[in-house]
């Protein structure tokens, strides 16, 4: 299991020092939170503080796009080459046409799906795909309380995955701790977004490992 920790939980007073944390802790990924104040009702970094995130992190970057106007953050962020752009497919009339984009930046392409978006919206994309991002939280803000209802659809998703494109990802983010990471892998989740759990523990490095079973 991969582990992405989201830097929406680091202290922003000293956000040099919390991502060197996670990424000397031994994380797999940095997982950015980007959020508008109109697609979600909160709103975070853009490209200034993104790109001082990227130079003093030693892993890859994970952005996660909260937006309504995708194909403007998706050039906004690809100068900084994160390894990762996720977009909400509830947000795009055209995610296939949008996923051709992100990749021509050579940056791997990846869509979110909130909590009550099926499985199946994804099932014609899933070749062109490196990632598909499920939300056990309702996406806006950390700390909240993991909907169960994730574990059942990832099964489903890995199922199709399976079939289409055994390449692709599957990630979960939102209330993801170690009581939860268990049934995650049995799922076959591949990666997990942790903000809390990790940002709160006493120990990052444990908080990870205890993730990366
Ligand atoms: C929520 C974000 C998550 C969040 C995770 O909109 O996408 O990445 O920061 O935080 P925790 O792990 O605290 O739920
Ligand atoms: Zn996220």
């Amino acid at each position: 299991m991969q582990v992405a920790p989201s830097v929406l939980s680091a202290d922003f007073g000293n956000l040099q020092r919390d991502v060197e944390a996670i990424c000397e802790a031994g994380c797999d990924l940095v997982h950015v939170d980007v959020m508008d104040g109109h697609f979600v009702p909160n709103l975070t970094i853009g490209p200034v503080v993104v790109s001082a995130i990227a130079k003093c992190a030693t892993k890859p970057l994970d952005v996660h796009l909260m937006v309504q106007n995708n194909t403007f953050f998706v050039e906004l962020f690809a100068p900084l080459k994160p390894k990762y752009i996720t977009f909400h497919i509830e947000e795009e009339k055209h995610p296939h046409r949008l996923i051709q984009k992100i990749k021509s930046y050579g940056i791997k392409a990846g869509v979110v799906l909130n909590p009550h978006t099926l499985p199946e919206m994804v099932e014609y994309l899933l070749e062109d795909l490196d990632m598909v991002l499920l939300m056990s939280v309702n996406p806006g803000f950390g700390g909240q309380s993991f909907i169960k209802s994730v574990i059942p659809k990832a099964k489903k998703l890995h199922d199709m995955r399976n079939k289409i494109n055994p390449d692709c990802l599957i990630e979960v983010d939102g209330g993801v701790s170690d009581k939860n990471i268990q049934q995650l892998k049995e799922v076959g989740v591949d990666v997990v977004v942790a903000g809390s759990y990790v940002f709160n523990h006493r120990s990052k490095k444990e908080a990870i490992e205890s993730l990366q079973i």
